[in-house]
C-alpha cells in the first residue's frame, strides 16, 4: 500500500468539552490505513476581513491556507447552530477561499459528519455547509451522509465509540470517504 492520505480535519466548535471534537478524535481511531486524520485548528483565525487581504496577510491565515493545500482532502466535523454551522468554520471556510481564485480547497475532496446532542438536529449544519462547499468547489462526497445525534454519550473517556451500530456506521463513511478520495484526487 502506498504512503496514507493525508486528510485535514476541521472541527467546528471551540468548546473545550465539544462532543463534535470527541467525535473526531474517536473518528481518527477507527479510520482504515489508507488515510491519515489530522486535526487543523481554526480558532486563532483572524475573523475574514477584506482589507487584511493584501501583500502580506495574517500569519494565521497563511499557515492555514499553506496546510489546507498541502492536504489530500478535508473531513468537516460539524455541530449545529441556529439550524447552520457555528461562525468559526464559516469563517475558515471564508478565509481559504480567498484570495478570488486562489482558493485552496478547490478540487479537493471532502466530507461532512454533522452532530448533535439532541435526537433533532444536524441536517441544517450538514446542508448549509454543502451549500458553501459547492461555491468553494469542494468535492463533497453525497452519501452515506453523516447525522450524528445523541452525541452526548457516544464517546467514552479513551476515545472509543460506545454505541456499536455508530461504530460501524462510522467505520463504514470512513471507509466510503476514502475510495471517494482515490475516484475524485485531482492534485
Ligand atoms: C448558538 C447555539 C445554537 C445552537 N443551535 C442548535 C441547533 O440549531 N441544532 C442543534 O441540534 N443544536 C443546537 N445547539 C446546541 C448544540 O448542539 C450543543 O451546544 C452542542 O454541544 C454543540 O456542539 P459541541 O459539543 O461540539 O460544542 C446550539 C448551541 C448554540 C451555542
Amino acid at each position: 500500500m502506498g504512503k496514507a492520505r493525508d486528510v485535514a480535519v476541521i472541527i467546528a466548535s471551540l468548546r473545550r468539552e465539544s462532543f463534535t471534537r470527541k467525535l473526531a478524535m474517536a473518528m481518527m481511531r477507527i479510520a482504515p490505513p489508507s488515510i491519515a486524520l489530522d486535526i487543523v485548528e481554526i480558532r486563532d483565525l483572524p475573523m475574514y476581513d477584506q482589507d487584511l487581504e493584501t501583500d502580506v496577510p495574517a500569519k494565521e491565515w497563511v499557515s492555514f491556507r499553506e496546510r489546507i493545500k498541502r492536504c489530500d482532502a478535508i473531513l468537516f466535523a460539524t455541530p449545529e447552530y441556529n439550524r447552520s454551522v457555528p461562525g468559526c468554520l464559516k469563517n475558515a471556510v471564508d478565509v481559504g477561499s480567498r484570495p478570488g481564485g486562489h482558493g485552496v480547497f478547490a478540487g479537493k475532496p471532502g466530507a461532512i459528519v454533522s452532530v448533535t446532542p439532541f435526537g433533532l438536529g444536524a441536517f441544517g449544519a450538514n446542508h448549509h455547509l454543502r451549500q458553501a462547499l459547492v461555491y468553494v468547489d469542494v468535492l463533497t462526497m453525497a452519501q452515506p451522509e453523516a447525522y450524528v445525534s445523541q452525541a452526548a454519550d457516544l464517546v467514552d473517556e479513551n476515545f472509543g465509540i460506545t454505541k456499536e451500530s455508530s461504530r460501524e456506521f462510522l467505520k463504514k463513511f470512513l471507509e466510503a470517504f476514502a475510495a471517494w478520495i482515490e475516484l475524485t484526487r485531482k492534485r
